[in-house]
């Protein structure tokens, strides 16, 4: 259990056990709190109440085993049950984009309704989902509309930066706390519940609260981007991204975060958050030309991948590429918005053959890509005879690797390196072709092909 505990506890639930709903219901619990952690996937909550954990997230299985046990945390698929337990109500649940970008609010509409229904004493609904702005305003609007019995409500907006992978620690230990309210007493509870964090608090109103999630992303994406912008030029001219990223990081005004160059972000939030925004400030008669800008550099950096094969191989078909790496980020077995998706597609309508592993993300990519892949016991095993290597995510074990071995089971010592893991100079000394990204390319291996 965690050190710091709440001096007030409170009776919380949380509506929605996706990634983060299941994440901040298990930490608040860990606060101290009494939290009722609900979902309407029945088989989700089944899984739950026998300890087991729908997705991969280090840490959280312990997190949720030990409060269950302490009493601390529950689940239930019954809304009347969320409802009637939590003063605070947390709402977690999806905000998917439509077609168009636009983020799909009919969950956070229909929480919000059957709340308002089902509610008999003063109610806290925090929004907790990334949601555009004027959000709060409209659950707010539809509690109203919807309210059965005469009691009183506060809506807030606070909004998370958990990252997948190390979010049980972004959430214990946050650089800060983001709360939108237009009450004092919102704005009490919920200082109370975060209080044991010791993070500082930004109290805003609710429209800026839901505005700093969405511009944070962006912002985060666009470094991203300007980065493999920047890669592009190091490549026309031979110079190092990694040393430019490194000397313009070393600035605290720029920061050294979010500045890796390679084939591009991915992932549940930035990809959909950022059609979001686009979409939120065209609505709001802006043009957000830049963050169109970040968009499209993000697509170019995945076809570059291909394209690097291209220039080496000349033609793809009928050559065995082998991938290692599908999660969108290491620690996590989550493909949502994977660049490795675009890239696997392409190759194999070039007409080539794909081996590929991942530590934890091979169920879910067997799922979108079924018999059209070879799926590998372990990384040595996928680039058996494979005319090219692509790295596309950077998993602890990825790193340290025997390139002798690699280059006598290579059919050629190819190496496309979306991640810039490996060190130049030791891939020119073992005798690879290397293309990173931003990096000089070593075109030539020493011995050439395998005999
Ligand atoms: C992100 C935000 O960081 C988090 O605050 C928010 O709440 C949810 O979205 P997440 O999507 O889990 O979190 O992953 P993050 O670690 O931010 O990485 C996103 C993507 O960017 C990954 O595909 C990663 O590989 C890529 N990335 C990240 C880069 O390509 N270069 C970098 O320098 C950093």
């Amino acid at each position: 259990m965690s050190k710091n505990i709440a001096r007030k506890v409170y009776n919380i639930s949380v509506i929605g056990a996706g990634h983060v709903g299941l994440v901040t219901a298990s930490c608040l619990a860990d606060l101290g709190h009494k939290v009722c952690c609900m979902d309407n996937d029945s088989a989700k909550i089944d899984l739950l109440q026998k300890g087991e954990i729908p997705i991969y997230e280090p840490g959280l299985k312990e997190l949720v085993s030990t409060n269950t046990l302490q009493g601390n945390l529950f689940f239930t698929n019954s809304m009347e049950e969320a409802v009637v337990h939590g003063e605070v109500i947390f709402i977690a649940v999806g905000t998917p984009p439509k077609e168009s970008g636009e983020a799909d609010l009919s969950y956070v509409e229909n929480v919000a309704r059957e709340i308002a229904q089902l509610m008999d004493s003063y109610k806290l609904i925090v929004e907790k989902s990334t949601v555009p702005v004027e959000t709060g305003e409209k659950v707010k609007n539809t509690i109203n509309l919807y309210i059965e019995k005469d009691v009183p409500f506060d809506v807030a907006s606070n909004p998370e930066f958990l990252r997948e992978g190390s979010a049980i620690h972004d959430f214990m230990h946050p650089d800060r706390v983001v709360i939108g309210v237009d009450s004092e007493r919102a704005e009490r509870v919920l200082t109370e519940i975060y209080g044991p964090l010791n993070a500082p608090i930004i109290i805003t109103d609710i429209k800026s609260a839901e505005l700093i999630k969405h511009a944070s992303n962006s912002f985060l994406a666009m470094k991203i981007s300007f980065i493999n912008a920047v890669s592009r030029i190091c490549e026309k001219v031979g110079a190092d991204v990694e040393k430019v990223a490194q000397g313009i990081g070393l600035d605290k005004r720029i920061g050294q975060e979010f500045l890796k160059a390679g084939i591009g972000f991915g992932g549940s939030c930035f990809p959909k958050d950022l059609d979001a925004f686009i979409h939120i400030a065209e609505n709001l008669g802006y043009d957000f030309k830049l963050l169109k800008e970040v968009k499209r550099i993000n697509e170019e950096q995945k076809r570059l991948a291909v394209q690097k094969i291209k220039d080496v191989l000349w033609i793809i078909k009928d050559k065995k590429i082998a991938i290692w790496g599908g999660a969108f980020k290491p620690e996590t077995d989550d493909i949502r918005g994977a660049p490795v998706i675009d890239i696997i597609n392409e190759l194999l309508n070039e007409g080539a053959t794909v081996s590929l592993y991942d530590p934890q993300a091979m169920e879910n990519l067997k799922i979108i890509f079924g018999e059209k892949l070879h799926y590998a016991d372990d990384k040595y095993q996928a680039i058996e005879d494979a005319d090219c290597l692509v790295i596309v995510t950077e998993w602890d074990e990825f790193r340290n690797i025997d390139f002798d071995f690699l280059r006598q089971r290579m059919k050629l010592p190819f190496i496309v390196d979306g991640r810039n893991i490996f060190s130049l100079q030791k891939l020119q000394d073992k005798g690879f072709i290397y293309c990173g990204f931003g990096r000089p390319q070593i075109t030539n291996s020493k011995s050439g092909v395998k005999k």
